[in-house]
């Protein structure tokens, strides 16, 4: 069976996975597209041979038509993914929809609640659980092999320069427009790490503030954007050594097409001049945080810490699995597995084995499509690696999480 999937949101999410499904056309076909942006709209419409009448300016006029696909991408911003993934759902459209699923508890829940009642096929694109990298962990992990976790530690080094595009000049800067930091970014590495370890978060504190992207520590002489400021060839964060620095080097994909539909050195200009992403880091209306930490419990006693942070190398994330019989070393493609009994340790490369961990999100873009599809054809949800409950409980711990920092208190995960 061929899955037909409505694209809500033609924006950098809505485009990759309907590149996945460009690409395996045995599998699925890109049928209706809704996005209010005129050039993304026909620039998708175009790709995948669209008619006019399943063509949308909004998920509000897809939403009012007949049922149009099997399933529906919800790619829209992350204040706007209740509303359409509610209105779908009850007209029968299987759902994948981005993370988070919302900004508040509260509308996680009345999500969850709406999907389960509808009986729709649901998941949320937590695309690190479908990295080949994760799959094989997992396996290593489940078997095993390293004894019973005792205790994981996990490094998310976000990047000076991504930290800077996203979460400082970008969609993702504001907690009142976008999302918290922990929620917007690091819902990932909570699910994933719930998944790795395979038992419920239970309690959590936290620490964190944003300390360095402040107004105060702007150097003298810097301007309001970097293309007018004296200090910006000495700057970390140049917006124009970043984006002009990608298209020279013929980068034309994300972050840069995030911030121009004309990705040449003259597009680029143009958008430093006038729009977000040329502004100064020391000079945005941006809130959230640049290093966070958590500390977590897990079901049975297993401890766990997890750390964002911003001012990183671009690297993968890290993690350190600790067992009564063993211990994994990882780095998102090497796995280093240490045997207690025998003293030896094994090396596993997940590039090696025939993957494409230079995939999107290694290789999680594609297992996320694959499953998910597999999962609308057979009618099945075996494929899908997080139910809605289990989405809905890491997306609560999160939420503890950022309780737990904003009061200094343990929060319990409920
Ligand atoms: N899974 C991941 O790893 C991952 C990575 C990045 C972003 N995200 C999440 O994916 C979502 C989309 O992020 P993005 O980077 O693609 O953002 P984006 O801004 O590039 O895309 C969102 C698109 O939604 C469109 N839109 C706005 N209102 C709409 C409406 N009423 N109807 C239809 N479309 C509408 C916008 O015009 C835009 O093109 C966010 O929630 C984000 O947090 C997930």
């Amino acid at each position: 069976m061929t899955t037909t999937f409505a694209v809500l949101g033609a924006g950098d999410r809505g485009g990759a996975y309907a590149r996945w499904v460009a690409a395996n056309p045995d599998r699925a076909r890109v049928v209706a597209v809704a996005e209010p942006n005129e050039y993304r709209r026909s620039a998708l419409a175009r790709a995948h041979g669209i008619p006019a009448e399943r063509v949308f300016s909004s998920w509000q006029e897809l939403a009012e038509a007949p049922r149009l696909a099997d399933a529906a991408i919800v790619a829209t911003q992350d204040s706007e993914h209740v509303a359409p993934a509610i209105s779908l759902a009850g007209k029968g459209y299987h759902l994948l929809v981005e993370k988070p699923l919302a900004p508040s508890e509260e509308r996680c829940r009345t999500l969850v609640a709406a999907v389960r009642e509808a009986g729709v096929l649901f998941a949320v694109c937590h695309v690190l659980r479908y990295r080949p990298y994760t799959r094989l962990l997992k396996r290593i992990v489940d078997s095993g092999r390293i004894g019973a976790v005792v205790s994981v530690q996990h490094l998310e080094p976000v990047g000076w320069w991504h930290h800077a595009h996203a979460f400082v000049r970008g969609n993702w800067r504001r907690s009142d427009r976008a999302s918290f930091m922990l929620l917007a970014k690091s819902c990932h590495d909570i699910d994933w790490l719930r998944h790795i370890v395979g038992r419920p978060i239970e309690r959590v504190s936290s620490f964190g503030s944003l300390t360095h992207f402040r107004r105060e520590n702007r150097p003298d002489g810097a301007a309001d954007r970097c293309l007018d400021c004296a200090v910006e060839p000495d700057c970390p964060y140049s917006a124009v050594r970043l984006y002009a620095g990608m298209v020279r080097a013929g980068r034309t994909g994300w972050p840069v097409s995030v911030i121009t539909d004309e990705v040449t050195e003259a597009g680029v200009r143009l958008a430093l001049r006038d729009g977000p992403y040329g502004r100064c880091v020391y000079a945005c209306d941006n809130d959230v945080v640049d290093h966070q930490v958590v500390a977590m419990e897990f079901a049975g006693g297993i401890t766990g810490t997890f750390q964002m942070v911003g001012s990183s190398p671009h690297a993968d994330r890290r993690t350190q699995i600790f067992g009564t019989r063993g211990f994994i070393d990882g780095d998102g493609d090497r796995l280093s597995i240490q045997d207690f009994v025998t003293g030896e340790t094994e090396q596993l490369t997940v590039s090696s084995l025939g993957n494409d961990a230079a995939a999107g999100h290694g290789g999680g873009d594609a297992g996320l499509m694959d499953a998910f599809t597999t999962a609308v054809a057979a009618g099945d949800p075996a494929a899908i690696l997080s139910g809605p409950l289990e989405s809905l409980e890491t997306h609560l711990a999160v939420f503890a999480a950022e309780r737990a920092r904003l009061r200094g208190t343990v929060e319990r995960v409920s």
